[in-house]
């Protein structure tokens, strides 16, 4: 049943209001000040306030103001004497859904109920919707980092700390944030997703704090920033270092303040959104160039995380091969495909630059490019995973002991390739004891076909 708050100081008008709401199947309650409104709010779920313009104490504006930056607000009537019609029309500039005047016609004081009713709900099924739209999150992989990760994502999700996860283009650094949001208390608000680096440098403040209409050239409607969107939920600020010095600052004091002013406006809108921002850049590095704010980068970088490239998990290209396979036939609507340990071992001595995103694009595109291929060969594959294999160069790894694995990973795949995968008589080409070459295998990520 939906249920109706009943706004005015006049006990005359609530009386009358709770009548006809009533006999129209609502359920009501009453306030008669902008503080025992706003109080009311806090303890029960409203879908409609009929709240009056005039109110003694905290007036209708303001207690609009303070309901519009609630998370999921109500849709709000505004009731307005006479003379008072001015200020209603600010008030549906402010969010509030319509006005009605005084003296009330009670035909005209339900059809706005019910609208404003079917309004929220469309809201709230819209907001509903988008989230079961949400790319899938599942973090795929079993290898010791992928592994810390999701054990990381769980212990620091359900707090409210402030996030910045590192990673090169492609790692699954927004699948990174997409987990913590959907494993917090904030899980059913909104995750809002801004991407510094893709939107104008002009245009990036009204996207982050919305804009009022009319304040520069273009800016034809009231705007609602992103900001707001993730009022409740989660803000992913998605490259971050790429934001300029004047964004910078602004986003700044809103994290310390919890409320900013958007573009052209004049009333401060209160914020409670987690901040999850991601970088590809060193920041740190940033910082000395004079590039990025460094009490920003303190404030923003409470929980680090970092976001291992493909190359230093490929034991999890089979899974990741095997999860891409099964998405993409999924997808195109065709049968379940295989792929043979052939083809695995060649994706796995692909170096990767564009880590796991690059791998889901060769695998799509060999389902696509196949349409009646039942299992896939090395014959299926790109020809640019084949070459990588022979062109690595020691200048590709950060460590000797990165530079060391990859070696001996393509030495032992070549002596296996040249005993036709058996482990024994590679071991004794080797010198190795048999189960020595076995553990070795399974740590550089070599599958065993035995
Ligand atoms: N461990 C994983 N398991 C399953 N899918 C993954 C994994 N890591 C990444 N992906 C997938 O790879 C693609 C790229 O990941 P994502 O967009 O999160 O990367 P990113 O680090 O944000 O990249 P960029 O820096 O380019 O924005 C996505 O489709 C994502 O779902
Ligand atoms: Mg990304």
């Amino acid at each position: 049943m939906p249920n109706i708050l009943i706004v005015d100081d006049e006990a005359g008008i609530r009386r009358s209001l709770k009548g006809v709401l009533e006999d129209e199947g609502y359920a009501s309650a009453q306030a008669e000040s902008g503080e025992a409104c706003l109080e009311a709010l806090h303890k029960n779920s409203f879908d409609v306030v009929l709240l009056d313009i005039w109110l003694p104490g905290v007036d209708g504006l303001e207690t609009l103001e303070k309901i519009r930056a609630m998370a999921n607000p109500p849709e709000v009537i505004m009731i307005s004497g006479h003379g008072t019609i001015e200020t209603a029309v600010r008030a549906t500039k402010l969010g509030a859904y319509d006005f009605l005047e005084k003296p009330l016609s009670l035909d005209k004081t339900l059809i706005l109920v019910k609208n404003a009713i079917d309004a929220r709900r469309l809201r709230e099924e819209n907001r509903d919707l988008k989230q079961k739209l949400l790319p899938r999150t599942v973090i795929v992989g079993d290898s010791v980092p992928m592994k810390a990760l999701r054990q990381e994502i769980q212990v620091m999700a359900p707090t409210n700390g402030r996030v910045l996860i590192y990673g090169e283009s492609g790692t699954g650094k927004e699948l990174v944030a997409r987990a913590i949001h959907l494993q917090s208390p904030r899980k059913n608000e909104m995750f809002v997703e801004v991407n510094c680096a893709a939107i104008p440098e002009d245009l990036i403040e009204s996207e982050l704090f919305g804009h009022r209409k009319g304040s520069f050239p273009g800016a034809s409607q009231d705007k609602e920033g992103t900001f707001q969107k993730a009022h409740g939920g989660s803000l992913f600020l998605d490259e971050v270092g790429d934001m300029s010095l004047k964004t910078q600052s602004k986003v700044l004091r809103t994290l310390e303040e919890q409320r900013f002013i958007p573009v052209g406006g004049d009333q401060p809108i209160t914020v409670d959104a987690r901040i999850i921002a991601s970088t590809n850049k060193d920041l740190e590095e940033e910082i000395s160039k004079g590039n990025f704010r460094e009490d920003l980068f303190y404030r923003l970088n409470v929980i680090p995380f970092s976001v291992p490239p493909l190359r230093e998990h490929k034991e999890d290209v089979p899974q990741l091969t095997r999860h891409f396979l099964k998405e993409f036939s999924a997808a195109y609507g065709r049968r379940p495909r295989d792929i043979s340990d052939d083809a695995i071992e060649v994706l796995m001595r692909y170096s990767w630059p564009g880590n796991v995103r690059e791998l889901r694009n060769v695998i799509e595109r060999i389902v696509i490019m196949n349409p009646t291929t039942v299992r896939f060969e090395r014959k299926h594959l790109p020809p640019l995973v084949h070459r990588d294999g022979g062109r690595r160069t020691g200048a590709d790894f950060s460590t000797l002991h990165q530079a060391r694995a990859a070696y001996e990973r393509d030495y032992i795949l070549k002596k296996l390739d040249e005993n036709h995968g058996n482990v024994s008589r590679t071991a004794e080409v080797l010198g190795l004891e048999r189960s020595h070459l076995y553990r070795k295998m399974k740590s550089l990520g070599i599958a065993v076909k035995e």
